[in-house]
């Protein structure tokens, strides 16, 4: 048998027979991984071993004749879910639940599974636990039920036989990075093995209409460990985020072949497992300080649905020769393009200030509609004057201090209403504010100029 070693890319998957510092295909450093392929002596008699595909069909059939019956789905029980999967868990569909260790993707797993096994029959599949630590935290959350299998094995060919003795309508593999695959020879968790096994996954899904979670660990930078076609072989991509520290945990898909990939779904951790969220404005809301600077409110998109969002920043006189930019669940570059357009078009001064901006509850905002309370907050902070406590901010905003138009303005101004707020800054450009709710007092702005009166010191 002919041993080969290739280096793979474990962001993009390019091959190359020598290691590399820099990926010429996507352009990442230090990504490269060693893997080591033996040659089979069938594969280099005939030339060709037969790949491991995900679907198979005899022959090509026409598109008018294949039948177009609606994949049933089932309900895992937590409409946070459901939303975030389209509606529920289709059969025969795949999925890549995502997220940091500790996060409670097992957590999860085993109370949907739980509901699950009421209907019906659920084979939960660890190489990660003992059956007996299973069944502690299974206990614990309440879910022994008669149609609910334990596995503890890492094989997936014989995760397979055991799908034929057992028949499931639902396999949970926890997690891709344990599983092996006899034929494949290199370490599990490489990036080969978690192909090859996801590969079997997905034909067992395929083949034999089983719908299969798939538990994926997620790398240092943020991404599934393992390679990028894993995200290619499964129908959705469920990411797992949130704070380890906090209670607080949103999922997302990232990947949808059945629904919408911009909902989320929010949970919050207990003694008794996951719980979900269904008012998650009211929770993120909680513990706002009053009357202190530097904070602001936004209502965001997430998905269909509003959520308010506290927004946090502290400035303070620097120490280092360059000033100290951080954020936490905004994006970094758009937070040092904010700081440029307020320096520019309100001669404020942040090129001595350490400038920091959080996103309260572990949410993360990528949607230009907060760039406003974001500028709110900095002003806020840099000024040492708080924002209203009963005001709230949207908007969009341009280089030139313009504040643009947001989607869904309507949506955003009923949630902060319902959510007590008596005043909110909306952009003034392309705005019917008849078609606004009255019980609010609505302030459109043209520019970020007009934010400054908010922070004019109170007559007396
Ligand atoms: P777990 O599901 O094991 O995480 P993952 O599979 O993503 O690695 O979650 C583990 C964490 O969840 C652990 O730190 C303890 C916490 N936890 C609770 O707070 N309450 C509970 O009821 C359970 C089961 C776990
Ligand atoms: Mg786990």
């Amino acid at each position: 048998m002919k041993q080969r070693t290739v280096y793979v890319c474990t962001k993009c998957d390019y091959q190359y027979p020598k290691l590399l510092g820099r990926c010429p295909q996507c352009g990442a450093f230090g990504s490269f991984v060693e893997e080591k392929y033996e040659d089979t002596p069938e594969q280099t008699e005939t030339g060709s071993k037969p790949r491991r595909g995900i679907l198979r069909s005899e022959a090509a059939v026409l598109i008018g004749d294949v039948s177009t019956a609606d994949s049933p789905r089932s309900a895992t029980g937590y409409g946070e879910l459901d939303r975030v999967l389209g509606g529920g868990l289709v059969d025969g569909s795949v999925v890549l639940l995502s997220g940091e260790p500790g996060i409670g993707k097992s957590t999860l797993l085993l109370q949907i599974s739980g509901v699950l096994s009421s209907t019906r029959r659920v084979l939960y599949v660890s190489g990660e636990e003992s059956a007996g630590q299973l069944r502690l935290r299974a206990s614990r959350l309440g879910v022994i039920s008669d149609n609910l299998y334990i596995y503890t094995e890492t094989d997936v060919d014989k995760i397979v036989s055991e799908c034929e003795k057992l028949s499931p309508d639902v396999v949970v593999a926890d997690s891709i990075q344990t599983l092996y695959c006899g034929s494949t020879p290199s370490q599990p968790g490489s990036v080969s093995q978690v192909r090859d096994c996801a590969a079997v996954l997905g034909s067992l899904a395929k083949t034999r209409g089983i719908s299969v979670i798939i538990v994926g660990h997620v790398n240092k930078e943020g991404g599934i460990a393992g390679p990028k076609v894993l995200e290619h072989m499964v129908d959705a991509v469920l990411c797992f985020e949130g704070e380890r520290h906090q209670n607080f945990r949103v999922i997302r898909a990232v990947k949808n072949r059945y629904g919408a990939t911009n909902e989320i779904g929010v949970f919050e951790m207990t003694d008794k497992g996951l719980s979900e969220v269904e008012n998650p404005s009211a929770m993120l809301l909680a513990g706002r300080p009053r009357g202190v600077s530097g904070s602001a409110t936004v209502c965001c998109m997430e998905g269909t649905r509003p959520v308010i969002a506290e927004i946090q920043a502290l400035t303070v006189k620097t120490s280092f020769p360059a000033p100290k930019r951080a954020a936490d669940g905004f994006d970094y570059g758009r937070l040092c393009l904010l700081i440029a357009v307020l320096e520019k078009r309100l001669g404020l001064r942040f090129s001595d200030l350490d400038v920091y901006l959080n996103v309260v509850g572990g949410l993360r905002l990528d949607e230009p509609a907060c760039d406003l309370a974001v500028a709110a907050a900095l002003i806020s902070s840099l000024r040492d004057v708080p924002v209203p406590s009963e005001l709230a901010v949207v908007g969009e905003l341009g280089l030139a201090g313009e504040v643009r138009g947001v989607t869904n303005l309507a949506l955003r101004v009923r949630e902060a209403a319902r959510l007590g707020f008596s005043r909110i800054v909306i952009p003034k450009r392309g705005t019917d504010t008849s078609m606004l709710p009255g019980d609010i007092e609505v302030i459109p702005v043209r520019s970020v100029y007009e934010l400054l009166p908010i922070f004019a010191p109170k007559k007396d």
